[in-house]
């Protein structure tokens, strides 16, 4: 089957005062149709400028990303974009944030708000749909942009550490919605994460980056079955392969070196 999302030769460098910087050095990867991947790395390793590029935000400097087998040439709603920072509009509730995308894609309102209201729900947060963004706690913010992304209902999410800021329950809860929400109504999903546990925990396979310059170091991956539960969590297989990951982040070779 050929992939969803496709990295192939891809470098990316920005220019420096007198030389280049290489931020990503021959970067190729295959995601598949519905695949979760998460990616580690250090930080700097260039994972976000990986994910900005199947966003359509940034361009490589050479090679192609391909989405569906054509060149990304911008953003699209087919692709939800999740940052850490949740930039939602302060002036707008809950439900007028969520539903926001959808105007913008000239959604017609019934249907608007059908589509928001089931994307709500799905993030725990029918209670809350008239509130203002300043009334709600960090992760009731961030399911609020989760459910925005889930509600144009793209074909690929891409998630650049959606959690990184939140409290260890939060996190916890959201990442099990996530999965949950996942196994229900499957996408494809790229996941950037500086948490090892939450990458294993999440995903299918997981990435590890590399920097100096940014590069894929190792995918590892993970056999463990859906629904991931906190059995799993605390199974001697989960640790091994924690550990397995773990190793390969912080104990990289430098570049050039046999790894
Ligand atoms: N617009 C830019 N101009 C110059 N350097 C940049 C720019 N964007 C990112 N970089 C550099 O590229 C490298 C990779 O960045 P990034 O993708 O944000 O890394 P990560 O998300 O893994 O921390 C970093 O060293 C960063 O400083
Ligand atoms: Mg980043």
């Amino acid at each position: 089957m050929s992939p969803k999302i496709s990295f192939r030769d891809v470098v990316k460098t920005y220019p420096m005062k007198n030389t280049t910087f290489t931020a990503l050095g021959q970067v190729s990867l295959d995601i598949g149709d519905r695949e979760f991947v998460a990616v580690v790395g250090p930080s700097g390793c260039g994972k976000s400028t990986l994910l900005s590029m199947v966003a359509g935000l940034v361009e490589p400097t050479s090679g192609t990303v391909t989405v569906d087998g054509a060149p990304v040439a911008g953003p699209g709603p087919d692709r939800g974009v999740i940052f850490q920072q949740y930039a939602l509009f302060p002036w707008l509730t809950v439900r007028g944030n969520v539903e926001f995308g959808l105007k913008l894609a000239h959604v017609p309102a019934a249907e608007r708000r059908r589509r928001a209201e089931h994307a709500i729900e799905l993030v725990g947060l029918a209670d809350f749909a008239d509130a203002l963004p300043k009334t709600l706690s960090g992760g009731m913010k961030q399911r609020c942009a989760i459910a925005r992304a889930y509600a144009v209902d793209p074909e690929v999410l891409l998630m650049d550490e959606p959690f990184g800021a939140l409290d260890a329950l939060t996190r916890v809860q959201l990442q099990d919605q996530l999965l949950d929400t996942w196994t229900q109504e499957r996408r494809t999903v790229l996941f950037i994460t500086h948490d090892v546990d939450e990458a294993v925990y999440l995903a299918g396979r997981v990435v590890v980056m590399a920097a100096r310059p940014g590069r894929v170091h190792r995918i590892i991956d993970v056999d463990l079955p859906y629904p991931r539960t906190e059995e799993i969590r605390l199974s001697t297989e989960f640790a091994r392969i924690r550990n397995d990951v773990w190793t390969q982040v912080y104990h990289q070779s430098p570049a050039g070196s046999a790894a």
